[in-house]
């Protein structure tokens, strides 16, 4: 066994997925209607989930089998590689060993298509023709074409304008697997309307995208709507990450003393972390750190209140760390970690004090990602390479401790935002305390 790069056969893909919810330390409070604020059940999501994943968003069973046909497209890239970052442990000459779960080894680069290619998977089973989907810089929006091109589902993506003009090889990417891809705010939605009459010129954000996928899902009777992060589901699809790397790190006689990753809507954290849940409820000593943006600090300096998920207000209000869903995070490169909201599940594993969190300005991040480039020949994504950083700062205290982190994507359509680092021309931007204070003003009022 090579202790560097740790492969497993196809046969150790995992063939559950691990859902945490029955091992919360505190009981999650239910999601709530968006127009009566009162709990919802499984009819007020069938409009725009299939039910079942809308079955996954509710379970307590602690374990859920993964379809044969899923499992038959993970093996495209699955099990993904455990690998030890050498060359980066030498250069920091740090007695820490630093591992990395090599994700952006997927067709689409990134974690994502573990959950797009279930929930492809089950709307198809349920007869769904179309799902639609909003994107950010893109890593998402391609991993749901990718997974509906390979399940023969049609794919209409709202991408937020500013990258859809700035960052255009994602979407050639969503074009080159058969998806359709507007810039919104567009013309084509209630949602999109409205936000272009009040700004015509509006670049668009996260919550704008999401109001316009899920109209356009809920007026069409063949369309479901799909999202790559922050539900339940979502997470569970993504645990797939932490139960190979549980084995992985068993194969070589490790025990990880730290776990880390970023977090946009917290999927790859979680679905990297949770499987360890358990034993840290055991008594384990194991750290698990989330890293945020200073510029979209949600789980450093969010409230944790009721709150929608989008800016229009039509997803249900669910109970997590949030800056307010009419929050507009400024245009940092780490596309994916500028969402307003953080997972319910992962949010109250923070409450809980289970989890750590921590935010960085995005200039040391990329610091961080060039040093890692240089040493181990990856570009990661700036998403990405906020864990590194902390990997990074971890190992300069210099002690025989394992770390491992969540290499969730690589950074190959980054480049740009790589230039611009480069050439010095890159701001780190904290996000103001009075401007946390005007959104969550607004939050909206719920009694239960
Ligand atoms: C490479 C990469 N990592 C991390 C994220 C953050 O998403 P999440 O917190 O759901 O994992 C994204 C989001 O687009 C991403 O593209």
């Amino acid at each position: 066994m090579d202790k560097d790069r740790v492969i497993l056969p196809i046969k150790d893909i995992p063939t559950k997925w691990y859902n945490v919810a029955p091992d919360m330390p505190d009981p999650m409070l239910p999601p709530l209607h968006p127009a009566t604020k009162k709990p919802l059940g499984p009819k007020d999501l069938a409009p725009i989930f299939p039910m079942s994943l809308i079955m996954q968003e509710m379970s307590q069973d602690r374990w859920i089998d993964i379809p044969d046909e899923v499992l038959e497209v993970y093996k495209i890239w699955r099990p993904t590689p455990l690998q030890r970052a050498v060359r980066l442990e030498k250069a920091l000459k740090t007695k820490s060993r630093i591992y990395f779960k090599n994700e952006s080894v997927s067709p689409a680069g990134s974690h994502k298509l573990n959950t797009a290619i279930a929930q492809a998977y089950y709307n198809k089973k349920e007869g769904v023709k179309r799902l639609c989907t909003e994107t950010g810089a893109g890593q998402w929006g391609s991993a749901l074409s990718f997974a509906c091109n390979i399940l023969g589902l049609k794919c209409t993506v709202y991408m937020v304008k500013a990258s859809y003009y700035q960052k255009p090889y994602r979407k050639s990417l969503m074009h080159v697997w058969g998806a359709e891809v507007f810039p919104s705010p567009t013309n084509l939605t209630k949602c999109g309307k409205a936000m272009l009459a009040q700004d015509p010129d509006s670049p668009g954000s996260l919550g704008c995208a999401i109001s316009e996928a899920v109209e356009d899902a809920a007026t069409h009777d063949d369309a479901k709507y799909a999202l790559g992060s922050v539900l339940n589901h979502v997470l569970l699809h993504q645990t797939v990450i932490g139960l190979e790397t549980q084995k992985q790190l068993k194969l070589i006689g490790e025990k990880p003393d730290i776990l880390i990753g970023c977090v946009g809507g917290g999927s790859n954290f979680a679905g990297f972390c949770v499987p360890f849940v358990p034993d840290k409820l055991k008594g384990k000593d194991i750290r698990m750190i989330a890293i945020e943006p200073a510029a979209c600090p949600t789980l450093t300096k969010g409230v944790y209140a009721y709150d929608y998920g989008d800016s229009a207000g039509l997803t249900p209000l669910v109970m997590m760390y949030t800056l307010g869903c009419n929050f507009m995070p400024t245009a940092i490169h780490a596309g994916g970690l500028r969402y307003h909201g953080a997972a319910p599940m992962l949010s109250s594993l923070v409450k809980s004090g289970l989890i750590e969190t921590r935010s960085y300005y995005q200039n040391p991040v990329f610091e961080a990602a060039l040093l890692f480039a240089r040493t181990e020949g990856m570009l990661p994504a700036p998403e990405t390479a906020h864990a590194i950083k902390a990997a990074i700062d971890e190992a300069k205290k210099n002690e025989d401790k394992c770390i491992v982190f969540n290499y969730s994507g690589h950074g190959h359509f980054d480049l740009g935002a790589y230039d611009a680092y480069l050439e010095g021309k890159l701001q780190d931007y904290e996000h103001p305390e009075e401007k946390i204070k005007e959104a969550l003003k607004k939050l909206p009022k719920v009694v239960l």
